[in-house]
Order: C-alpha cells, then structure tokens, then sequence
C-alpha cells in the first residue's frame, strides 16, 4: 500500500474524528483526548486517552479478527490514527451485558454487580438530538434502520465477541461488564464491526478489587481517570498476566 495521505475531515465526532484518504475504501479514524458523558451535558479532557484507546482498540479488533469476527481495522498510522476499511454505520447501537450496571441498573432497579443469567443484548437508536433511545427490533423494522437478517447478523456478531473478549480480558484479570458495538455495511452488504472498543465503549472492573478501570471514573467522578485507561492499555498489550 503506498504512503497513507489523510485527506478531507469527513465527520468530528465527541471522541474521533474520521478523515477521508487517497483510496476511496479506506478512511483514517483520529482519536482524540476529549470525553464527553450524559449526551455531552459533562465535557473534560482524558490525556492521553485517545493513544490509549487507539492501541486498545487496535489490539480487541486484531483478537477478533482472529477468531473470525470481520472488522473494519486495518492497521495503526501513529499513536491515535487508525487506518479503517469504509463503512455505512447501521444507525444501531448495540449493548451487551454480563452484569447489571449503569442504565439497565436504573431502568430494571438491579443492584450495580448483580450478574445476568444469560448475556442481554440491546439495541439502542444512534441520535445524538435523542439521546440514544433504547429501541427493539420491530423499531429496526418500523424505521426500516435494518433488515431482519442483519439484525441477526449483529446479534449473533455482538454474542461472539462477548464471548472472545470476556475470556480476553479475563486472562488479563479484568471483568468485561458490558459494552457497545457499531457495525456497518461494506459496499458488498456484508455487515462487519466498526467504530472503536475501548474503556469509553466497554465497563471494565478488576477482577480482584472490582475497581472500575473505565469511562465510569470520568462520568461518576471518581478520580484516577488517566491511570485507569493506562492500567487497561498495559494489560491489554502486555504478554504477562
Ligand atoms: P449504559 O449502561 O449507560 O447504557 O452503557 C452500556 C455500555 O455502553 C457501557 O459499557 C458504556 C457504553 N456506552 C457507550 O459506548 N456510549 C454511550 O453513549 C453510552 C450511553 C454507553
């Protein structure tokens, strides 16, 4: 492949932004220091966050990859620049829970750490304006967001990787909690996995104290933001339990 040259500013998003590049099916995925929580409302800056996640992603895609959950990384450019395969992002957000935390805590009045007996899957509307409303599949069909066999697909995709990387992240000594999955549509309809996987994506608590290493430090206010995110990298990356 010849040298990368980043090319017109695509989209800005809270967390990356996404430029376009000389080969029309390859865009460049910057990740940035900035985090935002409560649909933007809470605004800081996480530094070094956006290497962090770039490495952490890169690494979760590559794992996945390799047990043969196809997805849009390619490779990594510098600390916070990946290069990605083009995507149409389906306009679903997918949760996956292993343990009650955050909104499904509320919603069902499940105690933080009650674990689920079977993995929950979730659909949720990507609208910044609708704060990301909780939806089911006969909203994908009503607002025709996907077919029922891609519905299937990013279910059955979201499933697998939960599975990949719980045993992943337990081998690293960490809880995976839950997390959310973009997907999109290659220019052959086939449906792979996008976006980013990281601690602003995935709950993450350790396995022995069950301190959050995760966004949850920034959002509840917790302290030691940065050293979470890095703890994370280093177990992440490290060849060493
Ligand atoms: P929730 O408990 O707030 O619904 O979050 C579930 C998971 O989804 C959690 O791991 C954090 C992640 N998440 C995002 O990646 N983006 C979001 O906008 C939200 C609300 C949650």
């Amino acid at each position: 492949m010849d040298t990368v040259k980043i090319g017109d500013r695509l989209y800005e998003g809270k967390a990356k932004i996404l430029y376009a590049t000389q080969d029309p099916d390859l865009y460049v995925m910057k990740f940035k220091d900035s985090a935002t929580a409560f649909d933007g409302k809470k605004k800081g800056i996480i530094e070094d966050k956006g290497a962090c996640n770039a490495r952490i992603s890169a690494k979760l895609f590559e794992v996945l990859a390799d047990e043969g959950v196809a997805n849009h990384y390619v490779k990594l450019l510098s600390p916070t620049d990946m290069l990605v395969r083009r995507l149409t992002i389906i306009p679903i957000e997918v949760v996956v829970r292993n343990i009650a935390a955050g909104s499904i805590s509320k919603r069902l009045g499940l105690e933080e750490g009650t674990p689920l007996k079977v993995p929950v899957v979730e659909l949720y509307l990507k609208s910044d304006a609708l704060g990301d409303p909780l939806i089911n599949e006969y909203h994908v069909r009503a607002l025709n967001l996907a077919t029922d066999e891609e519905v299937g697909v990013l279910t059955n995709m979201a499933l697998r990787s939960n599975e990949i990387l719980s045993g992943f992240f337990a081998d690293k000594r960490l809880i995976l909690v839950d997390f959310k999955l973009e997907f999109g549509k290659r220019p052959d309809g086939s449906v792979i996995l996008g976006d980013e996987i990281s601690p602003d994506t995935c709950r993450l608590w350790d396995r022995d104290s069950k301190e959050k290493l995760d966004k949850d430090r920034f959002r509840r206010d917790l302290g030691s933001v940065e050293e979470a995110y890095r703890e994370v990298l280093s177990r992440v990356i490290g060849e060493v339990d």
